[in-house]
């Protein structure tokens, strides 16, 4: 699990900034009213894409295909200049275009290489091109940028965005960090790959997610590159500066690469075997594993009190124990690979992630799945405080997007399926679905749809209950 020792959510200068993004103007459309009346007649593009939690996150009217981000950063000062160049497409005639980006200055912007106007207010940033751009167009961003990045941090404590480290840097993106180190379209519903190239002062190591490319040397600076083909949400985008030994293997089948920061060598000795054994296992119950790398960052923040599970490289703020480790390379299948389509169906990754733990327990000699659901019903696990707060299915803001439920009693819908449909049909379910929607995104009426499909049974009442009902439900 992601918290071990107080789980807290993102909340309070968060969800300000988060409002903040939306208000002055037009609300943020729904993606469904983007495409309906005229897509031929240029409009300013929409600053969100309609997510009930998160108003302000993403924008409408266009697609990224990729990101290529030019970051040059120096720790000392902590300094960054970057360049985003976005292709997308439309998906309707736009007059103007908005990214999400909090913070640093803008130098300037071109839209298919044409100067753009800039417009900033809150964390939208509006580009408008010198001429319209036609429906279903493909088209290039480019946004030139730089200043000192900011970390997020909510009323709780928790931080995320760009966040410095005893010897470096971090970039988190869950759920809004993203837009504090590049400008983008920073929702999960809109996958691209990324290439990222990252140039630090020699002596220092740039990880990100993905495979390297070549590196370079010049002038005292190092250009370190990072290339991930397969689509990724741009939380789950990352960048971590700091000393680093890299550690290389192979783990079913692709590399997996290791960065170990010097001060957590001993404690995480063990953690590239485990990226191994870990990975060998969840192959055998979700399928094969959905990308063409894997590992971890190991580094040294021990005052993050969660981790992330940031594309084929899950990043740790000190050395995790192998369950820890177990639940961020399950995300790699439920959240990475298959993208909740709005942050409501969190439940879709931590529900998942959780009862992934469970299954790894009951196979390595510790409690039964049906244990740990008990003891989260009866109140005994370390982790079931708080899990009846709210139904997993329908966080009530995004202050609780991250909150117990969706761990601990997301996962026992997971059991409740389970239960319901028995083994023979639960796992090739849970490979369906992980198969089904690779490198996508769903929703919750999908997986419901999957469950009764797979099992022609109708499972209304248990989801009701289980997954949307107020309070703590009565054991079947
Ligand atoms: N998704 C992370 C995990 O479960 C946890 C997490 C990421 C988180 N960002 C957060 C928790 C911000 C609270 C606040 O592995
Ligand atoms: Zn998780």
């Amino acid at each position: 699990m992601p918290r071990r020792h107080s789980l807290r959510a993102a909340t309070g200068a968060l969800a300000l900034l988060l409002t903040a993004a939306c208000s002055g103007g037009s609300s943020a459309s729904p993606a469904s009213s983007d495409s309906s009346g005229d897509t031929d007649r240029p409009r300013p593009g929409a600053r969100g894409v309609g997510d009930t939690l998160f108003p302000g996150l993403g924008n409408g009217g266009y697609d990224v295909s990729h990101y290529g981000l030019d970051l040059d950063y120096v720790p000392d000062g902590n300094h960054l200049r970057g360049t985003a160049r976005i292709s997308a497409r439309t998906t309707r005639a736009l007059s103007s275009l908005n990214l999400d980006l909090a913070g640093l200055r803008v130098r300037a912007a071109t839209v298919d290489g044409r100067p753009a106007a800039v417009r900033r207010s809150g964390t939208e940033l509006t580009l408008t091109p010198a001429r319209a751009l036609a429906a279903r167009h493909a088209f290039t961003a480019t946004v030139a940028y730089e200043g000192t990045p900011r970390t997020l941090t909510g009323e709780d404590g928790s931080e995320e965005g760009w966040i410095e480290t005893e010897d470096g840097s971090a970039a988190l993106g869950e759920p809004s960090g993203s837009m504090t180190w590049f400008p983008g379209n920073h929702h999960p519903s809109d996958k691209a790959a990324y290439d990222i190239a990252v140039t630090v002062p020699e002596g220092f190591t740039a990880v990100a997610g993905g495979e390297p490319r070549a590196r370079r040397n010049h002038d005292g600076r190092t250009t370190f590159r990072w290339h991930s083909a397969e689509p990724m949400a741009s939380y789950l985008a990352t960048v971590a500066v700091g000393t680093f030994a890299v550690h290389r293997g192979e783990a079913g089948g692709v590399p997996y690469r290791v960065a170990v920061d010097p001060a957590q060598k001993r404690d995480a000795a063990r953690v590239p075997a485990d990226v191994a054994r870990v990975t060998a296992w969840q192959e055998r119950v979700f399928g094969p594993y959905p990308f063409s790398s894997t590992g971890a960052v190991v580094d040294d923040l021990p005052g993050l009190d969660y981790a992330l599970e940031t594309q084929t490289r899950p990043y740790f703020g000190e050395a995790p124990d192998t369950l820890l480790l177990e639940h961020e390379l399950a995300h790699q299948y439920f959240g990475d690979s298959v993208t909740p389509r709005r942050w409501k169906d969190i439940w879709l990754n931590e529900g998942f992630a959780t009862y992934s733990e469970w299954l790894w327990e009951e196979d390595h000699g510790g409690r039964s799945a049906q244990r740990i659901f008990q003891d989260h019903y009866d109140g005994g696990d370390d982790q079931s405080p708080g899990i009846w707060a709210f139904p997993p299915g329908s966080p009530p803001s995004a202050a609780h997007l991250l909150d117990p439920p969706v761990y601990g009693r997301g996962a026992m819908v997971l059991h409740q399926v389970r239960r319901a449909v028995g083994d023979a049909t639960f796992f090739p379910l849970l490979r369906a679905w992980v198969r089904e929607h690779r490198h996508g995104n769903a929703d919750t009426e999908q997986f419901i749809a999957l469950c009764e499909r797979r099992s022609g049974k109708d499972l209304g009442s248990l989801f009701d209950t289980w997954l949307y009902g107020e309070g703590k439900p009565d054991l079947p």
